[in-house]
């Protein structure tokens, strides 16, 4: 009897876990929630590293800003994927509407400020002006962006 019982619960509980498992979302679909705060973060990652960057190049310590002018260059490359058509609004986003009306431009912005933080890697070292350097292939592509596809903030 115990016997039985005990095959009958297994029975339950592989049919209710057979269930479920179609009743759940595949977990590699981030929902617009964890899509928005993802990409927050990243930006405020990245915005840390930059100072970290600054730091570490006037100082002439290159291997290691190199090292985080890499890291930043492929957070913009995954930051593209960060924006898809269901999150234009919620979650406090910053993102302008805008942003999806001319996906291709702002995607060729990401991939511009990617582009040049990989070339800033490879000159950095060898410039004579550090500070005007950083200016022009790091600090200038955040507010070229931010002044048409960042709220006011
Ligand atoms: C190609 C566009 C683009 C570039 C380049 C870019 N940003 Fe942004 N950034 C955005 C957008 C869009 C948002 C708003 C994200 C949201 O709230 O959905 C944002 C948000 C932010 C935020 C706020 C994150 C939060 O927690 O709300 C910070 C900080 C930031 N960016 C820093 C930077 C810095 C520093 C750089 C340059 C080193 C930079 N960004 C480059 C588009 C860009």
């Amino acid at each position: 009897m115990i016997f039985k019982y005990s095959i009958n619960t297994l029975k339950y509980i592989f049919i209710t876990l057979f269930i479920l498992s179609f009743s759940f979302p595949a977990y590699s679909e981030l929902s617009v929630e964890e899509i928005i705060k993802g990409r927050k973060a990243l930006f405020s990652k990245n915005y840390s590293t930059a100072k970290k960057v600054q730091n570490l190049a006037s100082k002439g310590d290159f291997e290691k800003a190199k090292n985080l002018m890499l890291e930043m260059s492929e957070n913009y490359i995954i930051l593209i994927d960060y924006f898809p058509e269901n999150t234009k609004e919620g979650f406090k986003t910053e993102s302008l509407p805008i942003i999806w009306e001319e996906k291709e431009n702002f995607n060729k912005l990401m991939t511009k400020a990617s582009t040049d933080m990989a070339e800033l890697s490879k000159i950095i070292e060898d410039s004579d002006d550090i500070k005007g350097t950083l200016g022009k292939l790091m600090w200038s592509n955040c507010k070229a962006c931010h002044s048409k596809y960042r709220k006011e903030h």
